[in-house]
Parts: C-alpha cells; sequence; structure tokens
C-alpha cells in the first residue's frame, strides 16, 4: 500500500507487540518489540526501534542495511511470547513457533504477518544514560544495560 495511507494509533506497538527483524536469507534474527515509534525526520517517514545491546538481534541491526518491523493477529500472541523470551542465540527458536520466514527487500519477514513495514536504517545511537530519568534508570537500566535507538526510513509497506 502506499506508505502515506498507512494509519497508525498511538498504542500500537504496546498493544499488538511487534517483530523486528533483520539479516536475509543467509542469517536473520528476530524478536518480539513493544517500545517504538511512527513518525516524520528529515522530511521522511520513519520508524524508531530501541534494542538492547544485550539482544543478539542487536548483532544483525548493527550489520544489516534494512530490517522489517511486522505486526500479527492475536492468534500469534503466543508465538510473539515465545521470540520474545528465548534469544535466537541459544536456540532456533522460530522452529518453537508457527512462523514461517519469508525474504523480501533483501531483508525478513514472515509469511504469518499481517502488516509488514520494510525500513532502511538512517540512524542509529545510543541512548545516553545519564540523560534518562532517575526513576527509569533505577527500574529498567540496572544492569547498564542502554538500549541503541534505530531510526528506518519506511520503505514499503505491505498489509495482507
Ligand atoms: C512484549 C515484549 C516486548 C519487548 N520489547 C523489547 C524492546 O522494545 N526492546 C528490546 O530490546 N527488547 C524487547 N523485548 C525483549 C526481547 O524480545 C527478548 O529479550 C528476546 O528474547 C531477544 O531475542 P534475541 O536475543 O534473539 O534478539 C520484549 C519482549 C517482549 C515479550
Amino acid at each position: 500500500m502506499k506508505i502515506s495511507d498507512y494509519e497508525i494509533n498511538l498504542s500500537k506497538f504496546d498493544k499488538d507487540w511487534a517483530l523486528l527483524t533483520a539479516g536475509d536469507s543467509s542469517k536473520f534474527n528476530t524478536m518480539t518489540i513493544s517500545w517504538g515509534g511512527f513518525g516524520t525526520l528529515w522530511h521522511k517517514p520513519v520508524i524508531t526501534v530501541y534494542v538492547r545491546k544485550s539482544r543478539y538481534t542487536h548483532e544483525f541491526m548493527e550489520n544489516n542495511e534494512y530490517f522489517t518491523v511486522s505486526f500479527y493477529d492475536s492468534e500469534y500472541k503466543k508465538d510473539l511470547g515465545i521470540l520474545g523470551s528465548v534469544s535466537g542465540r541459544d536456540k532456533d527458536k522460530i522452529s518453537l513457533t508457527k512462523l514461517h520466514p519469508e525474504f523480501i527487500n533483501n531483508t525478513t519477514t514472515f509469511k504469518e504477518a499481517n502488516t509488514t513495514i520494510v525500513c532502511k536504517k538512517i540512524y542509529s545511537s545510543d541512548l545516553e544514560i545519564n540523560s534518562i530519568p532517575s526513576d527509569i534508570k533505577d527500574k529498567l537500566y540496572k544492569n547498564d544495560e542502554i538500549h541503541t535507538m534505530y531510526i528506518g526510513e519506511l520503505i514499503e509497506i505491505n498489509v495482507r
């Protein structure tokens, strides 16, 4: 669909969750995310995601120019729970789910996605620990596991 026609609600990430996937048919990884945002930067439509450095997916986000953010119907919520608690570093976690990878635009999504957004990475930066409010820091960054923020330009939206 046309990128400018895509409408989102503010709680999409928080309520539906999504899969963040990077890599291609030779090697890829995916993980569940519920933090992120849609917006505009440098006159481009963008999506912003936050990935802790400890995630296996972080390596794939660093090493690939493209990534996808994909959304699923509620019947796949359990699968998103698995992909958000098991690391691809330890296990072929996709085989624990009903999902099947699909390789598009030099990157990866899953056949079961109701919406896939293909993004080109245009900016990344680690969050600055000293700029995070202290109550959040105490709660979410006790082990110093900082997030890297990735901003991707929306290249394509596939809605089933
Ligand atoms: C609902 C949900 C939302 C999550 N959101 C994020 C997120 O936004 N950023 C992040 O770094 N980890 C997030 N996680 C944790 C990762 O998905 C989880 O650590 C995953 O196992 C990492 O997999 P990997 O090591 O294969 O990359 C979330 C987990 C769940 C269940």
